[in-house]
């Protein structure tokens, strides 16, 4: 007899990956690639030598902590120091060091949706950098950003590392920002990465690496459905494809079938089927140029007021604030 299933898609991950693996084209969020495994692929990734993203935003920082300490401070009045997403914080850390050194009066406010990252976070911090003043703020970037909008009078600074905007489609990253600024005082500022166009083959290799550390990270979202949602999708059945567009800038992450498959999901009750060469497209990696930017800030009602690059040109971070 055939028992019927009480199926209900009662977590954003379940809603997402059915709605995503029954579309044509199929698709899943990147987002989902961060558990534990994806946490600790991103750090592989962010060593390898193909990887120039973290190396070079590191490098901007500290060739600039000068000029950014004078920024941040116009000439030492109290501000607080805010990260979106702070990881393991190792650029912010340049920072924190050479302010804390200037003797400049601000608060290290690391926002955090994972309480325990946080924690890892002020431990470290506590061990490395003593004087430091750190109040971690848990939760999601907005509505923490709201709290701290009504509740400081202080000059807030907002600090968006890594090129994480490029992990958004411009629709998404203009409706990200204008929602950033919403929460900005005419005096506070805002300082993003962003990764920049440049020879495609550089792009490709970031994203492709030969030691196959990216394939990894890409395939970890199958491994995840297969464990959260008890799913049988057998990885070595699909391939990392990585395509970039040099006009548009757009790097795309896909897992493509390599013969046509069955996957079942049971938390989902879903049968899913690929044909061969069939793709899910996963991530996408946006560069950027000048012009893009100044567009995304027009849109989003902010204004850029200075920017900070490597020789090469490889990366920038720019400074906005808040157009009026
Ligand atoms: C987190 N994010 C900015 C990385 C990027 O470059 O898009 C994620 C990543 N995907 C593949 N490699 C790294």
């Amino acid at each position: 007899m055939h028992k019927q299933l009480a199926i209900s898609l009662d977590t954003p991950f379940k809603q997402e990956v059915f709605e995503g693996l029954t579309s044509y084209p199929k698709f899943l969020s990147s987002k989902y690639i961060y558990d534990k495994a994806g946490d600790k692929l991103f750090q592989d990734i962010m060593n390898m030598p193909e990887y120039y993203l973290t190396n070079t935003e590191y490098a901007i920082i500290e060739q600039h902590k000068i000029q950014l300490a004078h920024m941040f401070s116009r000439g030492n009045q109290p501000f607080h120091l805010i990260e979106m997403g702070a990881g393991d914080g190792k650029k912010t850390k340049i920072l924190l060091r050479h302010f804390t050194e200037q003797n400049l009066d601000f608060t290290f406010r690391p926002i955090d949706i994972s309480q325990n990252a946080l924690d890892q976070l002020q431990i470290n911090l506590k061990r490395e950098i003593p004087r430091l003043r750190t109040e971690p703020l848990q939760g999601n970037y907005f509505e923490t950003l709201r709290k701290l909008n009504f509740n400081t009078e202080e000059r807030k600074v907002i600090l968006f590392l890594g090129s994480n905007i490029g992990n958004l489609c411009h629709e998404e990253a203009i409706d990200f920002l204008s929602q950033i600024q919403e929460y900005m005082q005419p005096e506070d500022l805002l300082f993003i990465g962003f990764d920049q166009k440049k020879n495609p083959e550089t792009i490709l290799n970031a994203y492709n690496d030969e030691t196959g550390i990216t394939a990894k990270f890409n395939k970890n979202l199958l491994v995840r459905i297969n464990k959260e949602l008890d799913a049988n999708f057998n990885i070595d059945c699909f391939k990392h494809w990585e395509v970039y567009d040099p006009e548009t800038g757009t790097a795309k992450s896909y897992l493509v079938a390599k013969s046509p498959q069955k996957v079942f999901i049971q938390a989902l009750d879903l049968h899913i089927s690929f044909k061969a060469w069939e793709t899910i497209h996963t991530e996408i990696s946006q560069k950027y140029d000048d012009r893009t930017v100044q567009w995304l800030a027009e849109q989003s009602n902010l204004t850029v007021i200075d920017e900070y690059s490597d020789p090469k040109q490889f990366y920038k971070n720019y400074l906005f604030k808040k157009s009026y």
